[in-house]
């Protein structure tokens, strides 16, 4: 087993991924400024392991506190997850996009270099394949990133690829997602945004508990069965896996690799709102709206190459992505 590096490890999808790397048997620090996290998260993360968690609290982009961590440890590898992520967020903010995606990410390669340590998984998305040419999104589609914070996932994957040519000391995951969703069986952890969320399940998981009163659907006259936006949502769980799959093939094959993490399978707006209807027992109230700026009708991904390569498969469906989600933000609200 190995000793893994996860930044932004108190993150939505850094906590489940905590979790499933000590279920496999692996070490692991984290490393999070807590800037898009909360610190009740740790003691939780401690509950589920029943054991203490490892954490330094600090930013990607402060050199000095990389060299202490890296000073601390021996890692055999690093999972990037501590970023930016939403769209709309960077159309309005680029610099600090790119500040915190970029630079943070090349400041962490260069401490990773000086502490001869070359293994990194990268959390990346399906959004820098831009406007469909053709479903389901394979790998190879044409690369073609729209908004400031897909370019700087796109910049971010061209220097992992730049490295590798320049020294071949390094091997490297990244891993492109598609609709995260959902939360852990224990109900501890999940997806706890600080503001109104971007995201259609945290938005519909706040009218499940009466936080906000109704969701907005973004248009339903686009090209698909029921005319509402199309997405290939996986979940956390299964996402989670799917990272320890990736960090033990660059541990035991030292093989590097650049895959969807999606399932294959596209829900509309109006099946995750029925979905969740049937988790939480009630109805929603929605209305519809107009489309949001940048929406395309429908993505989901050709999950066949993760198969292959890692042996990744996801095995949860959207009841559980709802059933999940609601049992975490129902005892998260005490509703
Ligand atoms: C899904 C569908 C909306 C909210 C984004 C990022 C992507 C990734 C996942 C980081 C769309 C509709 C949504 C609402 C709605 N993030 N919707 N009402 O836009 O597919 O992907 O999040 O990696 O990079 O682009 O996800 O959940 O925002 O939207 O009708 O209040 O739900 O129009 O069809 P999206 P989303």
């Amino acid at each position: 087993m190995g000793k893994i590096l996860l930044t932004g490890g108190a993150g939505y999808i850094g906590s489940h991924t905590y979790v499933e790397l000590k279920a496999a048997g692996h070490e692991v620090v984290i490393i999070d400024n807590f800037s898009n996290a909360r610190k009740d998260v740790i003691d939780r993360l401690a509950q589920i392991t029943d054991s203490p968690v490892l954490v330094h609290e600090g930013d990607v982009l402060d050199k000095a506190f990389l060299a202490t961590v890296f000073a601390s440890h021996d890692f055999d590898a690093v999972i990037h997850f501590a970023a930016k992520k939403a769209v709309g967020e960077s159309v309005e903010k680029p610099l600090e996009y790119f500040e915190t995606n970029c630079t943070g990410f090349s400041t962490l390669l260069m401490a990773m270099k000086e502490a001869g340590v070359f293994r990194v998984v990268f959390s990346s998305t399906a959004t820098v394949y831009g406007e469909p040419l053709s479903l389901p999104y394979t790998e190879d589609h044409r690369i073609a990133p729209v908004s400031p914070y897909a370019q700087s996932k796109v910049t971010c994957e061209t220097l992992l690829k730049h490295l590798k040519e320049a020294d071949d000391r390094w091997t490297y995951g990244v891993l492109r997602y598609f609709n995260p969703a959902g939360a852990h069986d224990s109900a501890l952890i999940g997806e706890d945004p600080n503001d109104i969320p971007n995201n259609l399940m945290p938005y519909i998981a706040k009218v499940a508990t009466g936080e906000l009163p109704q969701l907005t659907v973004f248009g339903d006259d686009y090209n698909t069965p029921d005319g509402t936006g199309v997405r290939d949502y996986i979940h956390v769980v299964d996402l989670a896996q799917g990272h320890v799959q990736s960090v033990d093939k660059l541990i035991y094959d030292n093989s590097t690799h650049i895959l969807n993490l999606g399932t294959g399978t596209g829900y509309s707006v109006f099946d995750m709102l029925r979905a969740y209807e049937k988790a939480c027992q009630k109805p929603l109230a929605y209305t519809v709206g107009p489309r949001r700026a940048g929406d395309i009708d429908c993505f989901y991904a050709d999950p066949a190459s993760a198969r292959e390569i890692l042996g990744f498969e996801a095995r949860r469906g959207l009841d559980d992505m709802c059933r999940t989600s609601w049992n975490w933000v129902s005892r998260l609200r005490n509703v």
